[in-house]
């Protein structure tokens, strides 16, 4: 941990003067670098004009692309900007409903950990359009089965869509050993939620096999709310039809037809805040400077650090996986996770609930209703996880 620049880190956060801020896996305190990016971008914007600002900042406005795409290992023509992980998830998923590359009467699998909203939409297809849910099963700490993942797989399925790392629990599950099981199984679309997982972990889109990724710009990577990632592989882009298409992703040619882009342009629409694309991509920028590598080097060291030191207090550590990242679930049988929640907020220390209504499908079967959720970044130190450890061990 010594070799991290963590004074670097924390003077380009000023947020960290504040509060002890755990709560990354939420909504992470940008760098300053984001904030008088998109600031700056709006009173740019207020006095010389939405229009004429756009025409005279567009490399900045659209360097998201092809930062992101370095992120990612992808082309940043597979790269469209989505206002959230769920938006750029609904923009490919209906999109892969209409052009019948997720037909009506196929099977969709997903795994354990699967988000709710994703869910959600999951269970629209399947009211509308009769589309079934499989689940793959996960081993006994939580992690994907891969073997069950692979006896799901047939020519009904259309669509395999798996989580990197959920938003309840720390394991990361092995998306790139899941993308070969589904490779080998037939055809079905590879859809990847990296929402928790981008600016946390190393990806690269190539290894891990997918067609589809969606992610949040908020958390990990530390940009601006309202901005999320869809990253398409290009020999996926012609077979979805985005939902909700103007005059940007698309071009009315007669009375009777129209023509989509033919890059992942065709997944956005004409009006977004420019202000936070902009951010997006300095934050995307800010990432690449520090390395996803060895920053998810240090968010390990100092996850498993407040796991050995929750231990020690006698609380239980929910977190299984053989593999696990910077959210640190847990609970003290002498207070609810609400009351933990407030009492470390009364320390300064910013903390969520993890509720079983966002994880079902994980949650439910283990018994557990709701956790104590501290996510960890770069910019944390030990002293401030020893504060966690001190404001806990009250009675
Ligand atoms: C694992 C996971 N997937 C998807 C989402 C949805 O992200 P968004 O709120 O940007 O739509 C979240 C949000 O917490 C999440 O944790």
């Amino acid at each position: 941990m010594e070799q991290f620049d963590i004074d670097r880190a924390r003077a380009d956060t000023p947020g960290c003067e504040r509060v002890v801020h755990l709560n990354n896996a939420g909504s992470s305190l940008p760098p300053s670098a984001v904030t008088d990016a998109v600031v700056g971008y709006l009173q740019r914007e207020a006095i010389g004009g939405g229009y004429e600002t756009y025409d005279a900042e567009l490399p900045a406005i659209e360097r998201y692309r092809s930062a992101l795409a370095e992120v990612l290992g992808a082309r940043s023509t597979e790269i469209a900007f989505a206002a959230s992980d769920t938006n750029a998830w609904s923009t490919a998923f209906w999109g892969l409903q209409h052009t019948g590359a997720v037909p009506p009467r196929s099977t969709v699998v997903v795994d354990r950990t699967c988000y709710v909203s994703h869910y959600l939409g999951l269970l629209q297809a399947h009211k509308y359009f009769d589309v079934t849910v499989a689940v793959a099963e996960a081993d006994a700490d939580g992690t994907i089965d891969l073997g069950s993942l692979a006896s799901l797989i047939d020519e009904r399925v259309s669509m395999v869509a798996l989580t990197h790392v959920g938003t309840h629990r720390g394991l990361v599950n092995p998306i790139e050993a899941a993308g070969r099981v589904v490779r080998q199984s037939g055809d079905a679309i590879y859809l990847v939620d990296a929402c928790q997982s981008l600016g946390h972990l190393p990806l690269d889109v190539s290894t891990i096999g997918c067609d589809v990724l969606t992610a949040t710009g908020r958390k990990y990577l530390r940009g601006p709310r309202g901005s999320g990632v869809l990253f398409v592989a290009e020999r996926l882009i012609e077979r979805i039809d985005p939902p909700g298409i103007d005059g940007s992703g698309a071009v009315w040619i007669d009375s009777s037809s129209y023509e989509l882009l033919g890059d992942a342009r065709r997944f956005e629409p004409y009006e977004a805040s420019s202000a936070v694309k902009v951010g997006l991509g300095v934050a995307a920028d800010y990432a690449l400077s520090w390395g996803i590598a060895a920053t998810s080097a240090r968010i390990g060291e100092l996850a498993e650090y407040l796991r050995a030191g929750l231990v020690g207090i006698g609380a239980e550590v929910l977190d299984g996986g053989e593999r696990r990242c910077g959210i640190v679930t847990f609970r003290q049988s002498r207070r609810s996770p609400l009351q933990t929640k407030a009492l470390l907020a009364a320390a300064g220390i910013n903390v969520s609930v993890a509720s079983g209504a966002s994880a079902r499908l994980d949650m439910e079967p283990r018994g557990v209703p709701s956790a104590v959720r501290a996510s960890i970044h770069y910019y944390n130190t030990v002293a401030e996880l020893d504060r966690v450890i001190e404001a806990l061990s009250k009675p």
